[in-house]
């Protein structure tokens, strides 16, 4: 482990551009579960009743209160070393990108920059008639929310379960992983496409690809690099020579 530790410091350090991708995994050391696993969110909740568009068509106050308890929950918790210590990398590196599945909006509190947000933002809310997208850090949103323009039902601006991601933002994240020297795979199950595929592109494109996570993967066998451990620990021990 050490020795892979070393080894890969000297790749980050000597790395012109290096692209990140986080998953759930990142954010669980601040205390927000994650979706698989032990704990995980999709062990009290079915996707299909929260997560889906059909569900809110069927039942948006359901949805509602799934996304207003996130709210809450999210809004006790901020970020811990393991986000810090990517905001220190963004600084060291000429060409940085750092792509996350997570809605919580913890990277870009710790200070991530160039940061696309693949899955949406939680605290973002568009209206479900006129598109007005906004931002609203309201710890709950109520039953049913109601545009400020045009009084339409306002959703979570994330990506559910059968919706296409952004089209621009997907673009921006492949070819940030293609054309990286070095991508970091951190706190994902790689199982929710099309972020699981961003790895398979990074090493196609001829980058070393280095996964950081507690427990093997299905994506660990095609990694250079398996760093076994949290976040929170891994991370700062990967930037600790920088400023
Ligand atoms: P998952 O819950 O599927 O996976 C979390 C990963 O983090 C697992 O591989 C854990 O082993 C790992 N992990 C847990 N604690 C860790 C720690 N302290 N340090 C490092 N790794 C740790 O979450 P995601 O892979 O993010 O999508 O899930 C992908 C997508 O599926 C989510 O964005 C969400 C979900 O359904 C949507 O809602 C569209």
């Amino acid at each position: 482990m050490e020795k892979n530790i070393n080894e890969l410091k000297e790749i980050i350090a000597s790395s012109k551009r290096i692209t990140v991708l986080t998953g759930a995994g990142i954010s669980a050391e601040s205390g927000v579960p994650t979706f698989r696993g032990s704990g995980g969110i999709w062990r009290n909740y079915q996707v299909t009743d929260v997560a889906t568009p059909q569900a809110f068509a069927r039942d948006p106050e359901l949805v509602w209160e799934f996304y207003n308890w996130r709210r809450d929950l999210i809004n006790k918790v901020t970020f811990n070393p393991g986000h810090k210590a990517l905001v220190k990398l963004e600084k060291h590196v000429n060409d940085f990108t750092l792509i996350t599945q997570n809605v919580d909006g913890l990277h870009r509190e710790a200070g991530s920059r160039s940061l696309l947000e693949i899955h949406g933002n939680l605290w973002e809310v568009k209206c479900t008639k006129c598109s007005l997208l906004t931002m609203d850090r309201s710890q709950n949103m109520g039953k049913l929310p109601k545009c400020s323009q045009c009084g339409g039902l306002l959703r979570p601006h994330v990506v559910w379960f059968g919706e296409s991601l952004d089209p621009d933002i997907i673009h921006k994240a492949i070819e940030a992983s293609q054309n990286c020297e070095l991508m970091l795979i951190v706190g994902t199950s790689g199982v929710v496409h099309p972020a699981a595929s961003l790895a398979h592109q990074a090493k196609a494109g001829g980058a070393v690809v280095a996964e950081i996570n507690i427990e093997q993967t299905p994506q660990s066998g095609q990694m250079d690099f398996v760093l076994t451990g949290p976040a929170g620990k891994i991370l700062p021990m990967l930037v600790e020579n920088f400023n």
